[in-house]
C-alpha cells in the first residue's frame, strides 16, 4: 500500500494567505495541515508516499523533506498546472505502478484514524475470493470511498447508496443532491483505477473527475466499498472551516507550560505555552496555544486561539483566531474569528474598544485608526 497526497492546487479560497504559501502548509494549532495527513499515513504503516506539488512545490519540499521525520519515504511528483484529482492519478502512474494506494487530499483533516479504513479495505479484499467481477466468486472491492454526512452536499462529491449500503451512483457537486453523504477527500484504490482514469472524458468543467472514474468502476461491474465517517472531517480550504479545524484540534491538546509565565498572569484550562514564550500580566484561556519565542504582555488570549512563533502581542484581546509566525498585534483592541499571515502588524492609534474581523496575508500592515 502506497499513499498519494495531493498538495498542488492554488488555494484561491484562502487568499490572500495563499498568495504567499501553500494552503496545505497553513497551520492548525501551530502545525501545518499537511503534517496531520502525513502522521495519519505513517500511523497506517504506509511507507512510500508520493506528493503531487504545484506552484508552491519548493515550499512543500522544504517543509516535508525526504519524509524521514515521519518514517516514510517521499517522492515528489510535480504537476504543470493545478489539475483535479483523476489527472493526479494519471501523472502519478510511474510512482504508483500496480500497487494499492490511499489518495489523500492534503487540505483535508479527519478525526478518525486512517489505519482502520486501510485495514477494512485490505481485509475485505483478502476475504473475497476474486477481484474480478463475474460468476466465479465474490468480487473483492477495487476501491473504497469515505463518506460523511454534511449539511451542504452540493459543495462536494455526493454518493447515492442502495438499501444495503452499496454505492450505486456518484455525483460531483450536484445541484440536487440525492443524499447528504459527501465524498471525503480520502480514497483507496487498486490498480484498476488507472484503467478508469484513462477511460473517462473531461466533465462539464473540462476536468477529469475522480468521481467519474469511480463511477466507471461501478458501471464496469467492480465493487466499490464505502464507509461512513464517525468523527469530524474538515475540508480546510476556506476561513470558516480552517478556524473550525483549529478549534477541534486545540481541544485535543494537553496542557503543557514550557515558557515563562509571570505571577501577574493567569492560565485557564488546556493551554500550551511553547518553550521560550513569555506571558506577562496576561490571561490565556484554553484551549489555546502560544508558539515558541512569542511574547504576550498585558493581553487576553481567549479560547480557540493559536498564536505562532516569535509573535508580539501587547495590550490586545485575541479570540478564536489563528496568527502565523513573526506577527505583531499592538494595542489592537479585540480581534476575533481572524486569520493573520506571518509578519503581519496590527496596531490601533486610539483606544476605543472594538471587535475586528480580519483575514490578512503575510507582511500586511493594518492601522485601526
Ligand atoms: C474534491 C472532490 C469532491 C470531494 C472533495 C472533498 O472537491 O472533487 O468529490 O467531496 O474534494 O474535499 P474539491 O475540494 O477539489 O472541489
Amino acid at each position: 500500500m502506497k499513499a498519494l497526497i495531493l498538495a498542488g492546487g492554488a488555494g484561491t479560497r484562502l487568499r490572500p494567505i495563499t498568495h504567499t504559501r501553500a494552503k496545505q502548509l497553513v497551520p492548525v494549532a501551530n502545525k501545518p495541515i499537511l503534517f496531520y495527513g502525513l502522521e495519519a499515513i505513517a500511523d497506517a504503516a504506509i511507507k512510500e508516499v508520493g506528493i503531487i506539488i504545484g506552484e508552491t512545490g519548493s515550499e512543500v519540499r522544504q517543509a516535508v523533506g525526504d519524509g524521514s521525520a515521519w518514517g516514510v519515504s517521499v517522492t515528489y511528483i510535480p504537476q504543470e498546472a493545478p489539475l483535479v484529482l483523476a489527472h493526479c492519478v494519471l501523472i502519478a502512474g510511474e510512482f504508483l505502478r500496480d500497487d494499492d494506494f490511499v489518495m489523500y487530499l492534503g487540505d483535508n483533516l479527519l478525526e478518525q484514524n486512517l489505519r482502520e479504513f486501510v485495514d477494512g479495505f485490505e481485509a475485505d479484499r483478502r476475504s473475497s475470493s476474486t477481484s474480478t467481477p463475474g460468476p466465479e466468486g465474490v468480487a473483492g472491492p477495487t476501491a473504497q470511498i469515505l463518506l460523511a454526512q454534511v449539511p451542504d452536499p452540493h459543495m462536494f462529491g455526493v454518493a447515492e447508496l442502495d438499501p444495503d449500503g452499496r454505492v450505486v451512483r456518484l455525483f460531483e457537486k450536484p445541484a440536487d443532491p440525492p443524499s447528504d453523504l459527501a465524498l471525503v477527500g480520502v480514497y483507496l484504490f487498486d490498480a484498476r483505477i488507472h484503467e478508469a482514469v484513462r477511460a473517462i472524458s473531461p466533465s462539464g468543467r473540462g476536468e477529469l473527475e475522480i468521481t467519474d472514474a469511480i463511477q466507471w468502476l461501478i458501471d464496469s461491474g467492480y465493487r466499490v466499498r464505502s464507509e461512513i465517517l464517525e468523527g469530524w472531517w474538515i475540508d480546510t480550504g476556506k476561513l470558516t472551516p480552517l478556524l473550525e479545524a483549529n478549534r477541534l484540534i486545540l481541544e485535543t491538546l494537553d496542557r503543557c507550560i514550557e515558557g515563562e509565565v509571570d505571577g501577574g498572569s493567569q492560565l485557564d484550562g488546556r493551554v500550551v505555552i511553547e518553550p521560550g514564550a513569555v506571558i506577562e500580566r496576561s490571561r490565556v484561556r484554553g484551549p489555546a496555544i502560544i508558539g515558541a519565542g512569542t511574547k504576550v504582555t498585558d493581553s487576553y488570549i481567549g479560547p480557540f486561539s493559536a498564536v505562532g512563533r516569535r509573535c508580539v502581542i501587547e495590550r490586545s484581546e485575541i479570540e478564536h483566531s489563528v496568527i502565523l509566525d513573526d506577527s505583531r498585534v499592538l494595542g489592537a483592541g479585540r480581534i476575533e474569528d481572524s486569520l493573520l499571515g506571518d509578519h503581519v502588524e496590527v496596531t490601533r492609534s486610539d483606544r476605543r474598544p472594538r471587535a475586528t474581523r480580519l483575514m490578512l496575508g503575510d507582511h500586511s500592515h493594518v492601522d485601526l485608526a
